[in-house]
């Protein structure tokens, strides 16, 4: 207490120089995105102040009016755009992240309170905060393990399925170099237990399963799927549910009523542009991130950096896992050397397999931001002089800096353009709100 509070010249200060910043460095965060400025436009405009409840147009439903004439944007954009992508006959873009969706998924096919759920281990990868999240509903958790950190015991998951019959198996895969074996999964359950359903969480794969890298889950059996839009898929900070189940859509459309007011519809619209660019660019993204990662694996350890699973070919989606203490480096100590050099990365506790900490990156925002082979070398250079600390950390960032920005979209057409920046005059006409005399 008794500290000086910001003012509003320090906050816009702190945030031009973070985005001149942001500019100039890199994140290897895999479980954010960038997004296109396009689709960030909403979010700066009259629809964020809004809510949209009538989706079904219908003349009585009317009571918030101020999204009325933004409403296709949702129902002729988004919705029709995720249906396309994720292959499913119904989606909500109701859930506002990964947990949120998280939540409304065990609260709407968990079953009642004292009900049995099944989730993964944290030792397979599990989300840390399933278990908790399901507790708190009321749910007994049940784990499923694996034989090593990246594969599920599907003897066992056949045992413990038919012990308990749960009206849910929730498949949070969170901590991922490979993708699950959801086909095999949804099999076993199928065979232990008819009734149950199969929900996979694709918070951290859905621009791979999007851009058709990675199995459909629908297409693997799974009942649904859906999560983070924010990871792997370069949009805004949402969260969807996909299904062609209409028993499930029905049960999902019930919970969401009351579980989620706000669906951010502002956001809501930045996921439709954010489709809509990926439906131009998603396949050849997605093949990028994949092979981009891998080939950031095979870089790193070619140039002495111990990379989890490099038995198994470092990883099959867009993580990679760095034991730099075995390279006596703390895991802290390389973030803060990357974090001088304009690298952003993650260090932490609980990847499965791992004894203490370990770095976390990602190759999909690098993806995002156009790095390609000849970029990825000079990046792996960087990288590795940053953690070492071998070079001084600002000729490093000036290196990251000069990594080129190629944009996978197509650049927006004139009148495109000239639609946006009048869009961005009338918002900057806002800045003097309220108006003065
Ligand atoms: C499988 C899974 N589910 C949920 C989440 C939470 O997502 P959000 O941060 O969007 O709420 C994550 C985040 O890492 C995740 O990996």
């Amino acid at each position: 207490m008794g500290e000086r509070v910001l003012g509003l010249t320090d906050v816009l200060r702190s945030l031009t120089d973070n985005e001149r910043a942001a500019g100039q460095t890199l994140s290897m965060v895999p479980s954010e995105a960038a997004m296109s400025g396009i689709a960030k436009l909403p979010l700066l405009l009259d629809a964020y102040h809004r809510y949209f409840f009538n989706e079904g147009g219908d003349p009585d439903r009317w009571h918030f009016r101020g999204g009325q004439d933004l409403s296709k944007l949702e129902t002729d954009l988004a919705v029709p755009l995720l249906a396309e992508l994720g292959q499913a006959e119904w989606v909500s873009l109701r859930p506002l992240s990964g947990l949120n969706t998280m939540t409304l998924v065990l609260a709407s096919l968990g079953g009642p309170p004292g009900s049995d759920v099944m989730t993964l281990s944290p030792d397979v990868g599990g989300h840390y905060a399933t278990e908790r999240l399901a507790t708190r509903l009321g749910l007994r958790v049940h784990q499923l393990g694996g034989p090593d950190p990246h594969g599920l015991d599907l003897d066992r998951a056949y045992e413990q399925v038919a012990a308990v019959r749960p009206p849910l198996v929730y498949v949070d895969q969170s901590h991922c170099l490979f993708p699950l074996d959801v086909r095999s999964l949804v099999e076993t359950v199928r065979r232990a237990s008819p009734a149950t359903r199969v929900h996979v969480d694709t918070s951290q794969w859905l621009g791979l399963v999007l851009g058709g890298v990675f199995d459909n889950p629908l297409d693997c059996g799974a009942d649904s799927y859906g999560g983070s839009t924010h990871k792997t898929f370069p949009g805004p900070q949402k969260g969807v549910f996909l299904t062609r189940d209409p028993q499930v859509a029905k049960q999902i459309e019930e919970t969401q009523e009351y579980l989620i007011s706000s669906h951010h519809f502002a956001a809501t619209i930045s996921l439709g542009i954010a489709l809509l660019e990926f439906r131009q660019f998603g396949a050849e993204y997605a093949r990028a991130v994949v092979d981009n990662t891998h080939r950031f694996g095979a870089l790193l350890a070619e140039r002495g950096i111990t990379v989890i699973a490099q038995d198994r070919g470092f990883s099959a989606g867009h993580q990679l896992w760095l034991d730099t203490d075995a390279d006596s480096i703390a895991p802290q100590v390389a973030s803060d050397r990357l974090f001088q050099a304009g690298i952003r990365i993650n260090f932490m506790a609980g990847l499965p397999g791992v004894t203490g900490q370990a770095v976390r990156i990602g190759l999909n925002e690098p993806t995002y931001r156009g790095l390609a082979e000849p970029e990825l070398v000079e990046l792996a250079d960087v990288f590795v002089a940053g953690v070492r600390a071998t070079e001084r950390p600002e000729n490093l960032a000036a290196r990251v800096a000069q990594l080129p920005r190629r944009a996978w979209r197509r650049g927006p057409t004139d009148s495109e353009s000239a639609l946006a920046r009048q869009a961005l005059a009338l918002c900057a006409a806002s800045l003097a709100y309220p108006a003065s005399e």
